[in-house]
């Protein structure tokens, strides 16, 4: 098991690049499979999450193959249509391939995804979606079964207790493109991922118009076929580098983030007296540290991402006042905050929200990371802390990351890797 030893750093100076989405990423790949030729996909970060992807994509009969940052996608001769379980429990994306099976082939096995870290993440939006477009659906020794002769255009409401749904709405996308007429998609996510798969499905001959606001229109064809297509940078990461600098002080430029798709995070990181400027291709991040709380609720897109909540929370940890963070997406999403007050902050849960009152200076110590971003939050908590952190559960940060030690090492930090079971260090950069 690794373990990854942080050290208080700062300031962090120079330039980085923004890997691909992985929250594109992964339906785009799926849509893959609504298509009998070839795609290339660019820009594909290679994280943990996406070689999960892969290897559904291969047990439904895909060739995979990895050349450099794209991926070659090519259906085979003999599909499945059965995403076991053992694959579906580790990655609850997973869950996107239902629609363009069910929509290619007439027909899916898809194991339901189980128990969530961050939550209770119903799939009944997915379901409902696609029963409406007139799939016969059953659940089957913890399997969703999937049957239809011909899937029909029609009009779906997605929005449940929490808003809108990105991958219902794009498992109901996908599976429209090869519906018989017309599909609105009423309260439809809006959010940049979405976008991105609308494009990348576009490009593979479908008709849709409407993405990126909450009414979507998908007039059904009766093929796709296959393309080349790019996925857009990581908002979530380049999010991630802004709060880092904005925490450890000092100028960095932060390539391939798009301004438009960060507007609420760099809204607070301004508030919070962080100076960002959009320059050209780039988002110029500079701060002397002294930090102002402010509070933060996340929502649907365009407002503040869950995602990067618990980033935001480890800053607030070490801001001057006392700001209160909402969460209206996962309310349950807080297992961060045992782990940073292991490292002296001051923080109350009350429901849905945490109260934050800043300190001085963190101090450094073991921690467990519990999800992805959580992992994140602890990294950035570990740079600014006193002493070492030593952060466990590398498998979640290993998920949605894209050598993230590396870019912060180049950028000035200081953590590395050891590989405990054999005492190798590997540092990072
Ligand atoms: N929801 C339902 N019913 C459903 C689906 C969702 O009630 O059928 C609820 C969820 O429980 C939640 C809300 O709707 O309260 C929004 O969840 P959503 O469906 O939008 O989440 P998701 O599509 O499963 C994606 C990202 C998550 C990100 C959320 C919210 C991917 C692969 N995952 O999940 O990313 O937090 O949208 O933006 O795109 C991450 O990258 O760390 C991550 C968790």
């Amino acid at each position: 098991m690794d373990t990854l030893i942080v050290e208080r750093s700062g300031p962090l100076r120079g330039t980085v690049e923004v890997s691909g989405a992985k929250n594109a990423s992964l339906p785009i790949m799926a849509a893959c499979l609504l298509t009998d030729e070839e795609s290339v996909i660019e820009h594909v970060p290679q994280v943990t999450d996406v070689n999960t992807m892969a290897e559904i994509l291969r047990v439904l009969g895909v060739e995979v193959e990895w050349q450099d940052e794209q991926v070659l996608i090519r259906p085979g001769h003999k599909p499945s249509w059965t995403a076991p379980y053992e694959l579906v429990s580790r990655m609850r994306a997973s869950v996107c391939v239902l629609g363009p099976l069910l929509a290619k082939h007439g027909r899916a096995k898809v194991a339901m995804p189980g128990g969530c870290v961050i939550g209770s993440r119903p799939i009944d939006l997915h379901l409902e979606g696609l029963e409406a477009l007139g799939a016969r659906l059953t659940i089957d020794h913890g399997y969703i079964v999937a049957e239809t002769p011909r899937l029909r255009g029609t009009t779906i409401h997605l929005a449940g207790a929490f808003g809108s749904s990105v991958l219902a709405t794009a498992n109901v996308m996908m599976a429209a493109t090869l519906a018989d007429g017309m599909t609105v998609i009423e309260q439809a996510a809006c959010e940049p991922e979405v976008v991105d798969l609308a494009n990348c499905l576009i490009a593979m001959g479908a008709k849709i118009s409407g993405h990126g606001a909450p009414l979507i229109r998908i007039e059904g064809v009766s093929r796709l076929h296959g393309t080349h297509y790019r996925i857009i940078p990581d908002r979530i990461e380049a999010g991630t580098l802004m709060i880092a600098t904005a925490m450890l002080g000092g100028d960095v430029r932060i390539h391939g983030a798009v301004p438009e798709h960060l507007g609420a995070v760099i809204g607070k990181l301004t508030e919070a007296n962080v100076s960002i400027e959009s320059l050209d291709g780039c988002v110029r991040v500079r701060s002397d540290r002294k930090l102002k709380s402010v509070d933060v609720t996340t929502l649907p897109f365009p407002s503040f991402p869950t995602d990067l909540q618990a980033q935001f929370l480890a800053m607030m940890s070490v801001s001057q006042g006392v700001s209160i963070v909402t969460e209206k997406i996962y309310p349950e999403r807080f297992m961060h905050v045992p782990e940073l007050k292991r490292m002296g902050a001051q923080i109350t849960r009350e429901g849905a929200s945490a109260i934050v009152k800043g300190v001085e200076r963190l101090s450094g110590a073991p921690v467990m990371a519990s999800d992805l971003r959580a992992s994140a939050a602890l990294v950035l908590a570990g740079l600014t802390a006193d002493n070492s952190t030593q952060l466990h559960g590398l498998e979640h940060l290993d998920r949605g990351y894209e050598h993230l030690e590396q870019k912060l090492t180049r950028l000035g930090a200081r953590l590395r890797r050891i590989n405990s079971a054999s005492q190798n260090l590997s540092v990072g950069g």
